[in-house]
């Protein structure tokens, strides 16, 4: 009898066409394509169109995946969603995506951890995949931010990191007898770090609507007004903790696989921002090309930028089956987490 374990069949991703480049930017706030670049290293993003819903992108992102697998909808057993912009406050995008795809009555969970939200849908998915209970998980990371930031001088500071898009992988139930380690070379997930600390969540949220004490609405039409949905966020705590956090999840998640960083063969971090990035590199004494970096062309997609990073490194050759993969996730939470994988 074969181990309970999962492996990766495949991973795609879906963007929309329009483009939104820092010097589109420029046209609407008080900002400069050499400010965003700096900070950031971010180019472009994408921006979704009025009749696309966070849901859609993530059917788009899924069928390519299910098409490259040769699998169809009705192949699914289990729907693991994670998004931080859904199309209604509820239900979740898992369960319209469900209907969308046309597949079974599958359970379709929507997984809260922000820009760590396809890190733990992996962790979650491979967990339920290894009760034996299910054979083929979908899983989805997919976000609309530009409905959800402002495009102006009050926003600047967040709206010029933020992009859309989607990512989908399916994993499935392995077929070795034995599950993949760190040390043999099956291929599958190895191990998953989930982690949180919530007295950081009032350093990057939407805190309106929301059932928060002393409102007595979920939103008033004075908040709306004011537009109290946009996101909150002081930059240079989340920027510190980002540090600290994913290189304390690579650490102890390598540590307890008994491995050093220097045999991870690739990293696919969280595009949040360069700078976080090269400094967990640094820190790990890693080398350049050992980091795979999307945020250039994508900036943050949240729970989409994990799956387009492996995507994109797959189609340029540089993640090949085989390879030992180490992904690496931080987000408003604060949540954080790593998933290790034989490609
Ligand atoms: N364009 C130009 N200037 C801007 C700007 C923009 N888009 N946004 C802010 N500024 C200004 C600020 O108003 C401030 O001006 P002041 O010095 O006159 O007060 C100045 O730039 C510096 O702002 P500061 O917030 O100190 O910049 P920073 O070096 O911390 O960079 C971030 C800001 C947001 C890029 C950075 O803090 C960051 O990336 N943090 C992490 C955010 C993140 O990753 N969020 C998602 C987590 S998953």
């Amino acid at each position: 009898m074969s181990a309970l374990y999962s492996v990766v069949s495949g991973v795609s991703f879906y963007v929309p066409e329009k483009i939104v480049t820092n010097e589109d930017l420029t046209r609407v706030m008080d900002t400069t394509d050499t400010w965003i670049q700096e900070r950031t290293g971010i180019r472009e993003r994408r921006i979704a169109d009025v009749n696309t819903s966070t849901s859609d992108l993530g059917t788009l992102a899924a069928r390519k995946v299910l098409e490259k697998c040769g699998k169809t909808p009705r192949d699914l057993d289990l729907l693991v969603a994670a998004t931080l912009s859904p199309d209604y406050y509820f239900p979740g995008i898992g369960v319209q995506m469900q209907n969308a795809l046309g597949a079974s009555c599958i359970p379709a969970l929507d997984v809260r951890g922000q820009c760590s939200g396809f890190a733990w849908s992996i962790a979650t998915a491979d967990a339920l995949l290894r009760t034996g209970n299910y054979r083929c998980a979908l899983v989805v990371g997919a976000e609309i931010h530009s409905r959800v930031i402002e495009f102006s001088n009050r926003g600047r500071n967040v709206s010029v990191l933020f992009g859309d898009g989607a990512g989908a992988m399916l994993l499935e139930r392995g077929k070795e007898n034995e599950p993949p380690t760190s040390h043999n070379k099956v291929r599958g997930v190895i191990d998953s770090l989930m982690g949180c600390d919530g007295s950081g969540a009032e350093f990057l949220a939407v805190k309106r609507p929301g059932t928060a004490r002393g409102f007595k609405e979920f939103i008033s039409p004075e908040e709306a007004e004011k537009k109290a949905y946009l996101p909150y966020m002081e930059g240079q705590q989340v920027f510190r903790h980002a540090v600290t956090r994913m290189l304390e999840a690579a650490q102890t998640i390598l540590k307890r696989n008994g491995l050093k960083a220097q045999d991870i063969d690739l990293v696919i971090p969280h595009q949040a921002n360069i700078r976080i990035n090269e400094t967990v590199r640094e820190k790990l004494e890693l080398a350049p090309e050992k980091v795979f970096n999307t945020i250039e062309r994508y900036g943050n997609t949240t729970a989409a930028t994990l799956p387009i990073g492996m995507t994109e490194a797959e189609e340029r050759g540089i993640l090949k089956p085989g390879a030992l993969v180490l992904t690496l996730a931080f987000g408003s939470g604060f949540t954080w987490g790593a998933n290790l994988i034989r490609w």
